[in-house]
């Protein structure tokens, strides 16, 4: 174990599985505390599970980031089981393809729902904590997408542009209080829901050419960049996108 989350209590939405739960084990492996939370309630616990098997100091609780009383609870519990939160990671999503001409008012609302007012939700409620403490980091999960455009996530991309601009503007609204607020857009990362793309050697083909880089993005290369922005080491940064893509999208 190193040592850059020394004594650092983090909140990471959607660790159940894929980025969210290589964040926490990437977290953990720091030195930080951390409380998982994620929608799916099994999995989460058996992730958490392997995780305290290990020795690292983990809680996980159950909630859906699109419930603003259950997220509320649920950050409160956070701080009453580890009595401070110092990094929140908005990173529960979802990115089911749908083309626009075929897209109800559903699909365009969950999907808001979950990437962009989930955010807010879980930033809200840990924002006040933060401020009492005159410090703390969030850290947003973005996607490249948003600069690339993408056929048939009109409604995915609409909101991580959302969460791209709500960065910013967090960043200028909590600077003040020492609260840094920087976001991550990963590229094709290989998880387990990039199978609604098609088949790994599939999803390989398209994007190897793209990519500067010519291996696939795993969630290890987002948790990293998360580690970093958590740390002491990005104390002068906020407001800023990091795409982690392979050299995909270059601005
Ligand atoms: N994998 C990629 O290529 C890629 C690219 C760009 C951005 N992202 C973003 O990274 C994040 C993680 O993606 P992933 O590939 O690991 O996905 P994933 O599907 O493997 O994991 C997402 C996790 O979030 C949870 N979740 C979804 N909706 C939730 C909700 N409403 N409340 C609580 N938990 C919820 C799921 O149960 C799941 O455990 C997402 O925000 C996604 O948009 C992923």
């Amino acid at each position: 174990m190193s040592a850059l989350l020394k004594d650092k209590v983090a909140v990471v939405t959607g660790a159940a599985q894929g980025i969210g739960e290589f964040i926490a084990r990437a977290f953990c492996h720091e030195g930080a505390s951390v409380f998982m939370g994620d929608r799916d309630a099994c999995r989460l616990q058996a992730t958490a599970q392997e995780l305290m098997d290990q020795g690292y100091v983990v809680d996980s609780q159950s909630f859906d980031v699109t419930d603003r009383q259950h997220v509320k609870e649920a950050m409160a519990a956070a701080k009453e089981r580890f009595g401070r939160i110092d990094v929140l990671v908005n990173n529960a999503g979802a990115y089911p393809r749908r083309h626009f001409l075929e897209m109800s008012d559903r699909d365009w609302d969950q999907m808001v729902d979950i990437n962009l007012n989930g955010t807010f939700n879980c930033t809200r409620a840990v924002a006040p904590i933060l401020v009492e403490q005159k410090q703390g980091a969030i850290i947003n999960i973005g996607s490249v997408t948003f600069f690339l455009g993408m056929a048939n996530l009109t409604h995915y991309v609409a909101a991580k542009g959302g969460v791209v601009g709500f960065t910013r503007s967090l960043a200028r609204d909590l600077g003040s209080h020492n609260i840094r607020v920087n976001c991550i857009s990963p590229g094709a990362v290989a998880t387990e829901s990039e199978k609604n793309f098609g088949t790994p050697e599939e999803i390989a083909a398209a994007v190897l050419p793209l990519q500067s880089l010519k291996r696939r993005i795993v969630p290890a290369d987002i948790a990293r960049v998360a580690v970093f922005l958590a740390s002491d080491l990005a104390a002068g940064m906020t407001g800023q996108t990091l795409n982690v893509d392979g050299g995909w999208v270059m601005y």
